[in-house]
């Protein structure tokens, strides 16, 4: 089976080229793309959490899963690679787009829980870990890609990858699958009932 997607949201062309003019090269891979559509599909007026939009291609694929009821946060500190996400999807009412640290994002954020966080740069993964896991929902979930190793890494990661998954395993309060597949995913689904659910 080939595993690739077979239908890539419009907007992917267009984006990947302004990208790639930019010498972006950071991009979610089509499969997970295609998987954070999935996820964001599951759960009509989802609450969505990028942390790292990068040029957008991750958002995209959100986007494309969304309903319209749904709403997507995407943070990125680096101003000039997210205004090729805000060039070809600033447009979409349900994506808001926070230019900053995604540290301080996260430390300063206080409003209700996510049900679907894609956690794709240091904030949230390598630091930041506990505060990204408490803004996820009862029943939702936290995705991390990039986790198998590849030329490049720069020192240290591979042992800071190694300490996530340890981190990842079993976190209180979630059931988590790794994924070999991709560009190596871990996905943490909070387990627990809504408290709509719990009143009723
Ligand atoms: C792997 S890329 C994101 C790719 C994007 N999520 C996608 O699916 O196409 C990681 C991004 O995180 C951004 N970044 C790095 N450190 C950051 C920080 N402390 N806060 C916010 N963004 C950061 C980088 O500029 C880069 O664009």
């Amino acid at each position: 089976m080939d595993d690739l997607p077979q239908h890539l949201p419009a907007v992917l062309d267009p984006l990947r080229a302004d990208a790639a003019a930019l010498g972006f090269t950071l991009s979610c891979d089509a499969r997970t793309g295609a998987l954070l559509a999935a996820l964001a599909a599951a759960r009509p007026g989802a609450r969505v959490l990028e942390l790292g939009t990068g040029a957008g291609e991750g958002a995209a694929w959100l986007l494309d899963g969304m309903d319209a009821t749904a709403s997507l946060v995407s943070v990125e500190q680096d101003a000039e690679v997210q205004g090729v996400a805000r060039r070809h999807l600033g447009a979409d009412p349900r994506l808001t787009l926070v230019t900053g640290d995604g540290g301080a994002w996260l430390e300063a954020y206080d409003g209700p829980p996510f049900d679907l966080v894609f956690a794709d740069t240091w904030p949230g993964k390598f630091t930041h870990l506990d505060r990204a896991l408490a803004l996820v929902a009862p029943g939702g979930s936290y995705l991390v890609d990039d986790l198998d190793p590849v030329p490049g890494w720069p020192a240290g990661h591979e042992t800071d990858v190694r300490r996530l998954l340890d981190e990842l395993d079993a976190p209180p309060g979630f059931r988590t699958v790794r994924l070999a597949w991709s560009t190596g995913l871990l996905l943490a689904v909070r387990t627990g009932v809504s408290e709509a659910a719990a009143a009723a």
